[in-house]
């Protein structure tokens, strides 16, 4: 996975360590500079630590994980910098010895590296102003442990280039990262809300309403969280909170002040005592003030335009590991009692409802999230998935929008182009199967084929569009993706890109195209191989099987989907290729055989990945197993449109089964059981 392209990180403690330690995960060179080598080897030694820990627990080999130390380079001479393409500074939180590192930097980078800063207080502003190119700095907040919380706050100054922000934010996702866009205002988007959130805690304590272990069990139930608020503070320093308090206060107001026993516990030098049982029914009188805080502030920074409605949620998500962000708290809890509870937290500390909640009330009706963005270069546009943290899964309400934001971009006689992409790590992991398992028990099957037929008909779209419709398959995509993929009218992928079909192993089959699309693809006997084993394959082997366009580092993408587009619509509504790409030859010959001589067939006579397939077939659900091969069989000699009916039309049948049942109910839980069923 290494690639050429080289990053840096400044200040080598806790943060730097972390996020250079993740950068080198991702394949990156990177370089990391602190003051002397005492430093660079506490840095050093500390991600080795990680590391260790990563290979015990079976998250990473010891290969990999050697590989990712020869990747680091420590060194105190600031010269290197120059290979750079970007520079994150994490040096201590002070604002003069932060500026002397922008000049130091400006001083050994090349004009054109993005110099980012992770500081948590300050505005980026204040250190763009003290360097040359000052269009090139962004705010790139992290979140402890960087190696590990995926989220990044990137946060352009005012000074920042639209180029600097577009790069800053590729080079995020491209070293795994999920970025949210935030101004450069006090707190950012994350902080802006967790803080007020640890505070109100000590506020409830300091007013009386509820001890320490009542706070706790009330908001670990609430956020459904591992920790609570008291402990989080005793974990990660109880004068951290007060600062970050205290920063937010002096901007913002007193409501985000540090509550006096906040800053007497601080002055005490000790943790919190989180001694005792809790009292539930102070639950509800907790809840109600925390929650209120929450959704005061989510609402006025929304207002101020620090952040939009979908990354405050994903932030939360992804950064704080809340079950749910603040808006779809909201949601949750019901617009009316939500803004009441939001009203009486305006009204307690003197501010004004914000505008955004007192819209929200006018309509009675929950949030709409922006599950699908839109984003136009020129004749290109590219149509986002966003829901990283859930691998951008589809359900109807992404399906709708999708349908719609495709309609719109269509119908737009300027665009030549229309790109599906996914937000955050993945591309599209497949179907949200919770929506299957709910469905099934209510025995609403319909409601599974209707969502499956919509999907199909946006899917039957994308060919009948003029506009070239290219998949950026830029990550993991799975079932119902890899289904999405094969719809576009090409695919291009990054080496992170993936694509599989996993769904005879739950007890159904590729309901999306995918017993039709992809053996018109690559042939009938690699589709077989693909479909009834699950195999995934990685970019560049889909790329040597014909189903996969182009494969080119992150940075090429733009080009490389503008490079195909260029060759116009192909047609994808032949008959399946009869020939063989090269290299897949012997796989073709096993998986040419009908599936009752495969289930036959002893896995240990068969060689190489073949074997590996044969073998898989065993626990596969055996039902879906037959109807996914009579659809890719039967579908393969009538038209594309017909197979996509057959597809859709046995829908009923493998759904009723007791195994789609079992294998999607298991799933992420337990081996299911088939029993053919
Ligand atoms: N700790 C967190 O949870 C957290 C979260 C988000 C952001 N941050 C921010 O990240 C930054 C770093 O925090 P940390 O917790 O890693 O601090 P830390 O004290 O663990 O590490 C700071 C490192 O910077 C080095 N350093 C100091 N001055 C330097 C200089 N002039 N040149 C080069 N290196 C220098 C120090 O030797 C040390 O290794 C701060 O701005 C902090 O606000 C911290």
């Amino acid at each position: 996975m290494a690639h050429e392209q080289t990053l840096a990180v400044v200040g080598a403690g806790n943060m730097g360590s972390g996020i250079a330690q993740k950068m080198a995960t991702e394949g990156f060179r990177v370089i990391l500079v602190d003051l002397d080598e005492a430093a660079l080897q506490r840095g050093v030694t500390n991600i080795r630590n990680t590391l260790k820990e990563a290979v015990e627990r079976k998250i990473m080999s010891a290969e990999v994980a050697e590989a990712v130390i020869a990747r680091l380079l420590p060194t105190t001479d600031w010269s290197r910098l120059a290979e750079a393409e970007l520079v994150v500074e994490a040096v201590f939180e002070d604002l003069e010895v932060k500026r002397t590192v922008f000049r130091r930097l400006a001083e050994n980078c090349r004009p054109d590296t993005i110099l980012g800063s992770n500081t948590s207080s300050f505005y980026v502003r204040d250190l763009a102003s003290v360097v040359d190119h000052p269009e090139r700095v962004i705010g790139l907040h992290y979140f402890y442990h960087p190696a590990k919380n995926r989220l990044v706050e990137v946060v352009p100054a005012e000074q920042s280039s639209p180029e600097a922000i577009a790069k800053a934010w590729t080079l995020q996702e491209a070293m795994g990262k999920t970025p949210i866009a935030c101004q450069d205002a006090p707190g950012f988007v994350v902080n802006r809300y967790f803080v007020p959130w640890l505070n109100e805690a000590v506020r409830l304590l300091e007013e009386g309403v509820a001890d320490i272990p009542t706070i706790e069990a009330a908001a670990k139930k609430a956020w459904r969280i591992g920790m609570g608020p008291f402990e989080l503070m005793n974990v990660t320093g109880v004068p951290i909170a007060m600062h970050a308090a205290n920063t937010l206060g002096q901007q913002l107001g007193a409501f985000y002040a540090p509550a006096a026993l906040l800053c007497a516990q601080v002055a005490k030098k000790e943790n919190w005592s989180l001694a005792g049982e809790p009292d539930p029914s102070r639950f509800a009188a907790v809840e109600e003030r925390m929650l209120g805080a929450v959704f005061m502030v989510a609402g006025e920074l929304v207002d101020e335009g620090v952040g939009s409605i979908e990354d405050t949620d994903i932030g939360a998500r992804v950064g704080l590991r809340w079950s749910k962000g603040p808006f779809e708290l909201m949601n949750v809890t019901g617009i009316e009692r939500a803004v009441a509870m939001a009203r009486a937290c305006c009204e307690r500390y003197g501010r004004e409802l914000p505008g955004v909640l007192a819209t929200q009330l006018k309509t009675g009706k929950p949030f709409d999230f922006t599950l699908v963005e839109v984003e136009r270069d020129g004749e290109v546009c590219t149509l986002s998935l966003n829901r990283p943290d859930a691998m951008n899964a589809i359900n109807q309400d992404v399906v709708a929008q999708l349908s719609a934001r495709f309609a719109e971009a269509s119908a737009d006689p300027e665009l030549k182009v229309i790109v599906i992409a996914g937000k955050g790590k993945g591309f599209i992991a497949g179907a949200d199967i919770r929506f299957f398992v709910k469905n099934i028990e209510k025995n609403d099957i319909p409601a599974i084929q209707s969502f499956t037929a919509e999907g199909q008909e946006l899917l039957a779209r994308f060919a009948a569009s003029d506009k070239v419709v290219v998949a950026r398959l830029d990550g993991l995509s799975l079932g119902g993706g890899s289904e999405i993929a094969m719809a576009c009218d090409y695919i291009v992928a990054t080496d992170k890109g993936s694509m599989g079909f996993p769904e005879t192993g739950i007890g159904i089959y590729p309901g999306l195209g995918g017993t039709q699309r992809l053996s018109r693809r690559v042939g009938l006997p690699l589709a077989r191989w693909l479909v009834l084993s699950g195999t995934a394959v990685d970019a560049k082997t889909a790329q040597a099987m014909g189903l996969v366009d182009a494969v080119v580092p992150h940075a090429e993408l733009g080009s490389a989907i503008r490079a195909v587009a260029a060759r116009g619509k192909p047609n994808r509504d032949q008959a399946p290729p009869s020939t063989v790409p090269a290299g897949f030859e012997s796989i073709a010959t096993v998986f040419d055989q009908d599936l009752a001589t495969l289930l036959e067939t002893d896995p240990s006579g068969v060689e190489g990945p073949a074997g590996k397939a044969v073998k898989a077939l065993r626990f596969k659900a055996p039902i879906a197993l037959r109807l996914a091969d009579r659809l890719m069989r039967e579908g393969a000699r009538v038209s594309l449109k017909e197979g996509l009916a057959m597809e859709l039309a046995h829908l009923d049948e493998i759904f009723r089964t007791k195994d789609a049942y079992e294998g999607l109910s298991t799933l992420g839980k337990a081996r299911p059981v088939y029993r053919g069923e």
